[in-house]
């Protein structure tokens, strides 16, 4: 579904990616574990057109897109969460849901199956998004990106910041998605035991390079832990 080939990337005179090439297959999950400023989430921007890598590829569905601005990602079936769950904090749930919806022929259709999904969003419809708590919020950023009815989407540590219990709902409703089919994710988690729960495969990513790489699954945890102790 997404080929991200040997891009080098990074900021001014920094160079933060060395080569990465990374790929999610259709259908399923494939995560990126490192630590902090390993460089996960310009990785994710590169994904996303947000950022322009000086070298390599992106392909998307076997298309070159490397070139193409976000919103040209967005109509190929892309949706970006980024970290940190920005949703506008002065809008209700609601209307942070409806700006993404109205317009499209469908938001409607694709509101109510984004709320089946959370429904606690349901109840919180009145709530002003900054006032929500960080897994609500969590939850709102990933439904409004369910409402473009995305065929991969790309999840900027979702967890970061969440009490277990609300993880563990993000987590199921990840899997549920991906097991309706028609969506492919790509995963940035610090979470190793969810990661590899969630994922297909894994690329351990640690100053710009992926240093480790494999099929996902509980089974690869232990190497996936080892890789990221070093
Ligand atoms: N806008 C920017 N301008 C300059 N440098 C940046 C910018 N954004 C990130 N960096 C630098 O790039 C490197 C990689 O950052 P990145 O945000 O991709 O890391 P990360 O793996 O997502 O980390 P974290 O787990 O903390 O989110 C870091 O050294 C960071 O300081
Ligand atoms: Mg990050």
């Amino acid at each position: 579904m997404l080929e991200i080939s040997s891009v080098q990337a990074g900021y001014d005179r920094t160079t933060v990616l060395h080569g990465v090439t990374v790929s999610v297959p259709k259908d399923a999950v494939a995560t990126v574990l490192g630590h902090n400023g390993a460089g996960k989430s310009t990785l994710l921007r590169v994904a996303m057109g947000l950022l322009k890598p000086k070298k390599g590829a992106v392909l998307l569905g076997g298309e070159d897109i490397t070139r193409l601005a976000p919103h040209q990602r967005v109509a190929r079936g892309m949706a970006y969460v980024p970290q940190g769950q920005q949703s506008f904090p002065h809008l209700t749930t609601a209307e942070n849901l409806r700006l993404v919806a109205d317009g499209r022929p469908d938001g409607k259709e694709a509101t109510a199956e984004a709320l089946d999904l959370f429904p606690v969003l349901r109840e919180l419809s009145g709530r002003r998004a900054g006032l929500l708590s960080g897994g609500q919020r969590q939850q709102l950023a990933i439904a409004r990106a369910l409402i473009t009815r995305p065929r991969l989407l790309l999840l900027d540590e979702p967890t970061e910041g969440i009490q277990p219990s609300v993880v563990a709902e993000i987590e199921e409703t990840i899997l549920a998605l991906t097991r309706r089919g028609g969506l492919s994710v790509l995963l940035v988690e610090q979470h190793v035991g969810f990661a590899m729960r969630a994922a297909q495969q894994y690329y351990v990513l640690e100053a710009g390079r992926v240093t480790s790489s494999g099929e996902g699954g509980t089974g690869a945890e232990p190497t996936v832990r080892a890789a990221l102790s070093v």
